[in-house]
Order: C-alpha cells, then structure tokens, then sequence
C-alpha cells in the first residue's frame, strides 16, 4: 500500500511516517512548507503524480485561541481543505483517513462523550473541525478518528509547555475543572493501521482511555519527570482565554475498541511510556 501524508512534519504526521518506515511501506509525505492544503491545485497536483491508495491526513490549524482572530485560515485548512481532498480521494478511489476533535463538543454532558452525541463547538477552532469532518465524510469509505489532548514527538503539547512551566519560580497553576483524555500519537497509529487492515470507515472516537483532568495529567508528568514542584489545582476562568472551552470534553473509545477487538492503553500508561521509553 503506498500512502501519502498531509501534515506529515506535525505531531502525528511524524508518527505514521515512522511506522510506514519501520513496516517498509511506500509513502510520501508533505508538509506547509512543501504543499498548502488549502491550495486545490496543489493538493490535486501532488495526488494525482503519486497515486496513493491511502491518504492520512494529519495537516491541522490547532491554534485553538489564534483560530478566533485568525478564522478563515482555520475554515480553510480545517474544513475546506478537506473538500479538496475529499474530492481528489473519490475521484482515484483512494481511503480517505482524518482526524477530529473533542472541541467539536460543548461540555454539557459531563460525561464521556460517544459518536452519537451531537456536536456543538463552543469555539472557531471547533467549528472548522466540524466542517473537516463532515468533507473527509462524504466519499464513501472515509474514516475520522476523533483525537484529544494529543501527544508526541514535538513540542506543540501540554507535556513539552508543562516541563517549561516547571522550570519557573514558585508552583505550577494548572485548571482541575477541564476535563478530557491525553492521546498518544502511537496508539493512534496502533489504532488507525488496525482499522485499515479491517477496512473499517466511518466516524470514531479515539482517544487514549481513561479520563483526567488537566490538574491530574500536569502532575503526572511532573511525577514521571522526577522534577520536585509544587502544583496547585485552579480553574480555568483563571486562565483568560480568546477562545471558549469545554470543561468536559472527554471521549468513549468504547466502540472502536469492541469493532476492532483492541485495547487502547490508560492515558497513565502511555504517558510513561512516552516519558520513560517502557511501559
Ligand atoms: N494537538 C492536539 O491536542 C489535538 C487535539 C485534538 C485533535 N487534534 C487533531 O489531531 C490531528 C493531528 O494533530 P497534531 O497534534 O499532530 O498537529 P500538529 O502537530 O499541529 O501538526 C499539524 C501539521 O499541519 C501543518 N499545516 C498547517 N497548515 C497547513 C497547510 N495549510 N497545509 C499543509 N500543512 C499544514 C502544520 O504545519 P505548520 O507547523 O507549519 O503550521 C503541522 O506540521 C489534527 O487533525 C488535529 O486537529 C489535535
């Protein structure tokens, strides 16, 4: 199978080419600084020289707050890219992956959300996720995984802003009342080739199991880290953001695991063997 990555510089994209390197797959992979998923020309360029039969989509504007002031580009790389690539997908008959997210959920359910809950972002961000989704959707055979608090090689994540923070004098400040479920890029990939192999398509929730709140996995990463800091839970009105929140956005992994008969690690698992390289 040769596949052809979008957004293949960013946490995830990162992720997949390792395993399409380690399991000797032909793949191409391209970032913003190559090919603008925004640009149709470009997009429909790139696939149709390589012809690949699986198109992973990891590009993103994940500039939650930014994406308030910056809301066309969101739309566009978010959710209008994907009609492109949709469309260039159908066209050659190629299996469509991309990713969601729990942003496109407003909180009021306080408890872990299934793929049968309705959307209702709060914020642009969410929005334009939402649009994403409901392109990658229309070719038959697409897939969308929804992901949260993503994690990986990289320093777009809360781990890498955490160990920073801790490097400041006097506690760490971290919100007890958003509530969702760290991701680790690998068990996406674990997650994501499963499926492939099974051919499954549709929309489907993935995130690592679990739930915590941004409190508990801050000191979880100081614990993991061996560094010696105070943390002090707050909230998040304490913490003035451009844009809104859930405070719960947590996500049932549940009905993937049970079609595809896998385990998806605890969020504390993965999370140790991200810091400490062992399970
Ligand atoms: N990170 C999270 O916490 C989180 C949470 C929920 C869902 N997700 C979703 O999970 C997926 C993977 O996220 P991630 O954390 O791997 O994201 P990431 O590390 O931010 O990577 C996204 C990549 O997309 C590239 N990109 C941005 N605009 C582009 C454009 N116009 N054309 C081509 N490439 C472009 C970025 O390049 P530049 O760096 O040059 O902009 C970056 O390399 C995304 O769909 C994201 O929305 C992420």
């Amino acid at each position: 199978m040769r596949a052809f990555i979008f957004g293949s510089k960013g946490q995830l994209g990162k992720a997949f080419a390792r395993r399409f390197e380690k399991e000797g797959w032909e793949y191409l992979g391209a970032d913003s600084d190559e090919l603008d998923v925004t640009n149709p020309v470009q997009v429909t360029e790139a696939l149709s020289i390589y012809r690949p039969g699986l198109i992973i989509n990891c590009s993103a504007y994940n500039q939650v707050d930014l994406a308030e002031s910056n809301q066309k580009l969101a739309m566009d790389v978010n959710g209008y890219a994907l009609r492109s690539i949709g469309m260039e997908a159908k066209k050659f008959e190629t299996t469509l992956v991309h990713f969601g997210t729990d942003y496109v959920f407003d909180g009021s359910k306080k408890a872990p959300y299934t793929e049968q809950d309705s959307p209702n972002p709060l914020n642009a961000y969410g929005k334009s996720k939402l649009l994403g989704e409901k392109y990658a959707l229309e070719p038959m055979g697409a897939s969308v995984f929804r992901l949260s608090w993503v994690y990986g090689e990289g320093k777009q994540n809360f781990i890498y802003k955490v160990r920073q923070w801790a490097e400041k004098e006097g506690p760490l400040k971290i919100a007890d009342d958003e509530i969702s479920v760290p991701t680790y890029t690998e068990d996406v990939v674990d997650a994501v080739m499963a499926a492939m192999q099974r051919g499954l398509s549709g929309l489907w929730h993935l995130p690592g199991s679990g739930v915590c709140s941004r409190y508990e996995w801050a000191k979880e990463i100081i614990r993991l880290a061996g560094i010696d800091k105070e943390i002090l839970p707050a909230k998040m009105a304490d913490f003035p953001a451009a844009a809104k929140r859930p405070g719960y956005s947590a996500m049932d992994n549940s009905a993937l695991c049970r079609e595809l008969g896998i385990k998806i690690p605890h969020w504390k698992e993965s999370l140790a063997k991200f810091m400490l390289g062992k399970n």
